[in-house]
């Protein structure tokens, strides 16, 4: 049986990795039918909205997506696409999962973690408000259905993947009742429905530099949607960067699956942008899909690219001196072999 996935090529950077990606997903035999769609400044010419109504149905109708990064206006302009279509398809999980990478030299060998990130709620409610001139307001929402949700979703997790331990970063010292009912339904979910698996709390600057000093110490980090978006670049820099983290937008009907990382006008146009961090995210997809010899095939593909370390196939982010379109290239001459 094959899949129809709907594949948004995004701005910046994103249509050169999307590109790259859906070429290794194709070599590896996967039951494909790609839809492609449109979203982001691309779309506007065309379609006269940055999240066109259709792009939003085929999901729904779909249920899984391979999304690239799309560019949102800073200080001004439309609202970001990514966190209307999180809203819109109720995508309230963000899976992140960080490790470390053969042949990719950081400061530490050991990460293996997973950030879980509330993706719905929190200061992306986009309620901001200015009360008098000079004065401004941003709510944070947090609703204990949200909290009590993505608690349940991050123990469900541990335990499906033989994780032993979940800790919140928070800051309840501060945020009292809103970080405080984060913790409440953290704990709760945890002593009811999973005692089974450790549990800590970390005031989030502390954790931090925890994070920084040791991060083998953790396994999943379960956070609010600002603290999930800091923490995931952090913990990405322990690992050799944006260029190597994918993610996962999870609801109950339907998954997006993206990159950490942004559209990168720094490099966009240049065929320079690193396309793993994409690739891995189409990896979770077909994971996702039951498309399991195929991810398997991508991922030894590209472990033995990256072992092998050859600065003509790899891009710069990471040490090359290849392009997005060599690093695909010698992902599918691996898979070849193998
Ligand atoms: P960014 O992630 O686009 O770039 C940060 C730095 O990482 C840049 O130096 C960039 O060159 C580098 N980088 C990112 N991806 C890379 C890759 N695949 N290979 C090699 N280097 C890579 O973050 P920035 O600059 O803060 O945001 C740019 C735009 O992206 C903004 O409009 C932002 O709103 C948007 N964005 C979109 C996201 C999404 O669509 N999910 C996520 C994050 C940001």
């Amino acid at each position: 049986m094959s899949h129809t996935v709907c594949l948004i090529p995004g701005d910046g950077i994103g249509p050169e990795v999307a590109k790259a990606a859906r070429r290794v997903i194709d070599a590896a035999n996967a039951h494909i039918d790609w839809l492609e769609l449109p979203a982001g400044a691309g779309a506007v010419d065309e379609y006269g909205d940055v999240l066109p109504d259709t792009t939003v149905q085929a999901i729904e109708i779909h249920r899984v997506a391979l999304k690239g990064p799309i560019t949102t206006p800073i200080g001004k302009g439309f609202r970001s696409v990514n966190v209307q279509l999180r809203k819109r398809l109720n995508l309230y999980a963000a899976v992140r999962p960080v490790r470390s990478m053969p042949g990719i030299k950081t400061r530490y060998e050991n990460v293996e973690l997973v950030v879980i990130r509330e993706n719905t709620e929190g200061l992306y409610s986009g309620l901001e408000n200015e009360i008098t001139t000079g004065v401004v307001q941003s709510l944070k929402i947090a609703t204990r259905t949200a909290c009590e949700r993505i608690s349940r979703f991050a123990f469900q997790y541990a335990r499906e993947r033989g994780r032993r331990r979940v800790t919140v970063f928070h800051k309840a010292n501060i945020m009292k009742l809103s970080d405080g009912l984060f913790l409440d339904c953290a704990r709760e979910v945890h002593e009811n429905e999973a005692p089974d698996i450790q549990y800590d709390e970390l005031i989030i600057d502390n954790g931090c530099m925890h994070l920084v000093r040791d991060p083998s110490e953790f396994d999943i980090l379960l956070l609010e949607n600002l603290y999930g978006d800091m923490v995931s670049d952090l913990c990405a820099g322990l690992v050799g960067g944006l260029g190597v983290v994918p993610g996962a937008n999870i609801g109950n009907g339907c998954a997006v699956f993206e990159a950490v990382h942004g559209s990168a006008p720094d490099l966009a146009g240049k065929g320079l942008a690193n396309p793993l961090a994409l690739i891995m995210s189409g990896v979770m997809m077909l994971n996702h899909l039951g498309e399991t010899d195929a991810a398997a095939r991508i991922k030894t593909a590209y472990d033995r690219v990256l072992r092998d370390a050859d600065p003509r196939e790899i891009t710069r982010d990471i040490g090359g001196q290849g392009t997005t379109a060599s690093f695909a290239d010698a992902i599918l001459r691996r898979m070849e072999l193998a």
